[in-house]
């Protein structure tokens, strides 16, 4: 008998469902506070696992009450949403998809493991990897875009990160892959609605992630909030104890999502609380956070035969299992008794702001308005997010400290010192005072160069925030407008900087603006990375992760749609178009300027045939004909031109990164496995399937940037 299953045949009934629950937990002037409970519950052990406690003498002390004061001395396990770095803050997860780089998602993983380890914690509710293709719902900033190829790279880049090669190592967090799954396409975009989608669907986009973190050794799993086709996730049984144990082999452990198991009972499918922790234990949901349903829903379940005790006990193991590989039980302080060195932390905030730069998408830049050249005798920064640090850290800060922030204002005053910065916020977020624009327009009369910092406030995106007007707040649009006019009439260019947790209904910013930077949230840094790519320090490299709707009529728009019996045809009216707007989105997938100009030739593919057995060889010359060294993006994308089932018009296969100096020319080898062109045939297992396929390289999703060879898959 191992420690696990020697602890649980000690165990009482209420010790084994304290393990199984999830308590949020607090630290007020009084000491550690539980919420809605005493900490006697630990003591009792009525409460094994925590999540939202901050700092490492808090979660000393209650670690201390578990392991001194309990009867079976069973350490706590304690989370927390550390979604994008803990105390230092990366760019939101959107932000970080932009630059289409595993190994750096790898290393911001790192980073936030060690910080948020260096607190005390064990778990992290993140990745997020719900495949999001719909800009209304506000978590879309909490993913990695619309793309089910950069969600999986992005599984794998985080659980590695997180949990490095040893889950008990001091610096190593246990990742939980969520929300499990298809959250994103919530009805209408709007949040917590009902999600109905197809099988295929479900099986093509949603799940593949999943699969991806659980084959990276993800140690948790959260199921979404969300109804899945009439079944709640937290009571599907199909996909959680079928799809992830069964098929999968998935043995570590599934945690509801917040109250989670109790919300069974609005979604009518439980009549009382008893029935709704069945339903969540045989669909082998493992936690219950913060419903007690468990704790007082499974003693009368069990009473009813609705559950048997041999599945508490299940669940009680993979519970104590995943404790024990994190090495609580070895030593319940390893995480949390070291102060980080100073060079840990600077090497830290350097990443932080290189990939804070590497986030933003340049989504124009006329005539070369950016950087910002010669010699700048003022500068004026008009707009509510131009002096506003606490913004800039997103949707999850988490344990982040406003006060660790670095403004737009902050950062280009550092960057160009001798030059004069002004500013003027002209609009506050809410409210419909517009009193301020003319004194912030009247900054324009005597500058040489003007930044607009517009978009959403921080709390706009994330949880519970789904827009129905996904756009620029009207204020910020009358102000912009206004400084369009003055600032073009004196021959002024305007840049802006658009800070969002989505893409934006834009049109009439892309008309008038002379440059527009995506500048997402980036975290502590943001300030330094927009006055690194603003001054020409940096060249903007971010490529966008997710279609920039022309309209909200479009929505949701992304570039892997299916053909259609009538793909548009701008010469035959009964095709798949609007009367009032073109179908293309005002920004593809992909699409990111640099201050390179880039050229792509000689596109080579290794072989015209291929089986399932060999690798797509494919490689490609790129040149840099710009006057400035940058970072050059290429896409790899397929399309199957006869199949048993409609295949999208486009699909994302590969990424390859290149740094490029003015007049430079070099290759870009890309390889994809046969095995990886397979898809799911007719009766939704992969199949690889022969005939001809188009082999697409380019900068974007648009397939007049592509270049194209054909060969045949045998
Ligand atoms: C929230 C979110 C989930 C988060 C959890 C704990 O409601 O849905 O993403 O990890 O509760 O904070």
């Amino acid at each position: 008998m191992n420690r696990a299953e020697k602890l649980l045949s000690q165990m009482t009934l209420a010790e084994k469902l304290g393990q199984l629950t999830m308590t949020a937990a607090g630290y007020a002037v009084t000491g550690p506070v539980i919420a809605g409970d005493s900490t006697e519950a630990i003591k009792s052990g009525a409460i094994g696992n925590l999540l939202n406690l901050v700092g490492p003498g808090p979660v000393r002390e209650m670690q201390q009450l578990a392991i001194e004061h309990s009867r079976l001395k069973i350490p706590l396990l304690i989370g927390l949403d550390i979604i994008h770095g803990h105390r230092t803050l990366f760019p939101i997860p959107l932000g970080e998809a932009a630059l289409f780089d595993p190994q750096t998602w790898e290393a911001t993983a790192r980073e936030a493991a060690r910080e948020g380890a260096a607190d005390g914690l064990a778990l992290t509710f993140s990745p997020m990897l719900d495949v999001s293709r719909d800009i209304r719902w506000g978590r879309t900033a909490e993913g990695s875009g619309e793309d089910t190829w950069v969600a999986v790279q992005m599984a794998r880049a985080k659980v590695k990160g997180y949990e490095g090669t040893d889950l008990s190592a001091p610096e190593s967090l246990a990742a939980c892959a969520k929300h499990y799954c298809a959250y994103a396409p919530v009805l209408a975009g709007r949040e917590y609605a009902q999600v109905d989608i197809s099988e295929r669907t479900l099986m093509e986009v949603h799940v593949p992630p999943f699969d991806a973190a659980v084959a990276a050794g993800v140690a948790t799993i959260m199921p979404a909030f969300t109804d899945l086709d009439g079944v709640p996730m937290t009571a599907n049984k199909k996909l959680l104890r079928h799809h992830l144990r069964d098929q999968l082999g998935f043995q570590g452990v599934i945690v509801s999502d917040y109250n989670a198991i109790a919300e069974l009972l609005h979604h009518r499918i439980a009549a009382d609380l008893p029935q709704a922790a069945a339903l969540a234990l045989n669909a082998s949901v493992d936690i219950d956070m913060m419903s007690d349903a468990y704790r007082n829903g499974l003693p009368v379940a069990l009473e009813r035969g609705l559950v048997t005790m041999a599945q508490i006990d299940e669940s009680v193991l993979r519970v104590l299992r995943l404790k024990e590989r994190l090495g609580l039980f070895d030593d319940p302080y390893r995480r949390g008794s070291r102060q980080e060195a100073p060079a840990v932390l600077t090497h830290r905030r350097e990443l932080c702001r290189s990939v804070g730069a590497r986030s933003i998408v340049m989504l124009k830049n006329d005539r070369e308005t950016l950087p910002l050249r010669g010699r700048l005798r003022r500068l004026c920064v008009i707009g509510p997010l131009g002096d506003a640090a606490v913004e800039m850290g997103g949707c999850w800060g988490a344990a982040g400290r406003p006060e660790d922030r670095i403004s737009v204002l902050a950062g280009l005053r550092a960057a160009l010192s001798g030059t004069d910065i002004v500013h003027a916020d002209g609009v506050a977020f809410a409210g419909g005072d517009a009193t301020g624009i003319a004194a912030a327009v009247d900054l324009c009369n005597d500058a040489d160069a003007v930044v607009l910092c517009i978009g959403e406030k921080a709390d706009m995106s994330g949880e519970a925030a789904s827009r129905a007007f996904p756009e620029v707040p009207p204020l910020q649009r009358a102000l912009a407008e206004a400084v369009f006019e003055r600032a073009h009439a004196r021959g002024l260019r305007v840049v802006v900087v658009l800070f969002s947790g989505r893409p934006l209904v834009i049109p009439w910013l892309a008309d008038a603006a002379d440059a527009i930077l995506a500048a997402w949230f980036l975290g502590n840094e943001a300030g330094n990375a927009i006055a690194d790519v603003v001054s020409g320090k940096i060249s903007p490299s971010g490529r966008t992760p997710m279609s920039w709707p022309r309209a909200i009529g479009q929505i949701p728009v992304f570039y892997g749609e299916r053909p259609t019996g009538r793909p548009y045809n701008p010469k035959d009216h009964f095709t798949s178009r609007y009367m009032d707007v073109s179908n293309e989105p005002l920004y593809p997938f992909g699409h990111g300027l640099t201050y390179g100009h880039f050229v792509l030739s000689n596109l080579v593919v290794a072989s015209d045939e291929l089986a399932e057995k060999d690798t797509l060889d494919v490689r490609v010359d790129v040149s840099n004909e710009g006057a400035a060294a940058a970072e050059e993006t290429v896409f790899l994308f397929i399309h199957d031109k006869v199949a048993t089932v409609t295949r999208p018009v486009l699909e994302l296969k590969g990424v390859g990164k290149v740094t490029l100096r003015p007049g430079e020319t070099r290759t870009v080898r890309l390889s994809v496995p046969g095995t990886e062109l397979r898809f799911l045939g007719l009766d939704l297992t992969p199949v690889f399937e022969p005939g001809q396929i188009e082999v697409l390289v380019g900068p974007c999703a648009d397939r007049t940037q592509l270049l194209l060879r054909t060969i045949q898959l045998v």
